[in-house]
């Protein structure tokens, strides 16, 4: 099989909006012609995912712009604050990359970007996220249910949790010289959760693969639970009996619970969790029960108590 090669546009500026869609049926009808960009300083070189599907896991809601969504990030390898991803983040390389799924499987495997990205059918979903500090977005990402990758692996009976663990390095990623948080990145899904369709393995957002500060070359996003969970740069994927403790937790046992399910009734220690604010918007809206995902993962939590198990 031919390597995959993904072709380059100029992407001199962030798209907007409005741009988006046609710029796509350029690229359609362009077949994927490569251009070469040279960029002013701080503006990667996006580089399009050609024949991604729309998903029926979708919401119909307004996209918040791309140029936010890809400078007002959490991305603590690079530094605690908002704007400073965007800056630093080009100092990742995320070529060669692969990642390693091990532990309770029959068959581990490792994977290299190129694999992952034709190990399925690329969809695009548009998915709210809430992060845990009570603002949101909407966002066009890239990937396929997480689902099947696990499939490929066939975990064993004893595969109860799956283990997310970001790229350690802290040449790469300055932020890791600060013990801010233990690093590497650790996250954490119960198996049920991590085999839920909802579950994407992301390696785009708005028809491009994945800027750095949005998690190159691989993430993994879970609508329904704070934006925390949805670990970035990931190395590895380990399949265990115990319940991970992840990095947040480690960082404060009292504020970042394993399960992290958006959820306006419990509150964090230091704020309430009922509003929002979407990104771009000046009014507070409600925060959904699940993040309005509560029809497709509900089920998953019944007869779980969400204040203790939170
Ligand atoms: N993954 C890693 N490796 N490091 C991080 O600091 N931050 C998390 C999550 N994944 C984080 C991470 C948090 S708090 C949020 S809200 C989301 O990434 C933000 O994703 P975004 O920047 O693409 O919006």
């Amino acid at each position: 099989m031919k390597p995959y090669k993904p072709p380059f546009i100029p992407s001199s500026e962030i798209t907007p909006r409005d741009l988006f869609e046609s710029r796509r049926k350029f690229m359609q009808l362009a077949g994927g012609a490569s251009l070469a960009a040279l960029l002013p300083h701080g503006v990667w070189a996006a580089e399009k995912l050609m024949d991604v599907k729309k998903s029926i896991y979708t919401v119909p809601e307004e996209l918040t712009p791309q140029k936010d969504v890809t400078s007002y990030n959490n991305f603590y390898e690079f530094g605690t604050s908002k704007d400073q991803p965007a800056m630093s983040a080009g100092s990742l390389k995320t070529r060669p990359w692969t990642i390693t799924v091990e532990g309770e499987v029959k068959k581990p495997k490792v994977f290299t970007i190129e694999e992952l990205l034709k190990l399925s059918p690329l969809e695009e979903r548009i998915y709210r996220l809430r992060c845990v500090e009570a603002w949101s977005m909407v966002v066009p990402w890239i990937g396929f249910s997480l689902s099947e990758l696990i499939k490929q692996v066939e975990p064993t009976g004893n595969a109860k949790f799956v283990e997310f663990v970001t790229l350690h390095d802290p040449e790469q990623m300055p932020g890791q010289k600060t013990a801010v948080l233990e690093w590497p990145y650790r996250e954490g899904l119960r198996m049920d959760e991590a085999m839920h369709p909802l579950t994407l393995l992301t390696l785009g957002l708005y028809g491009e693969v994945l800027p750095n500060q949005n998690g190159a070359p691989v993430r993994v996003v879970m609508p329904w639970k704070y934006g925390f969970k949805s670990a970035k740069s990931i190395v590895s994927i380990r399949f265990v009996e115990k319940q991970p403790t992840t990095s947040w937790m480690k960082a404060g046992p009292n504020e970042y619970g394993f399960y992290a399910n958006v959820n306006p009734e419990v509150d964090h220690p230091r704020w309430t969790q009922a509003k929002e604010r979407r990104i771009g918007e000046f009014l507070k809206r409600k925060t959904l029960m699940f993040n309005g995902y509560a029809d497709e993962v509900a089920p998953l939590y019944s007869g779980m108590d969400l204040t203790k198990s939170f």
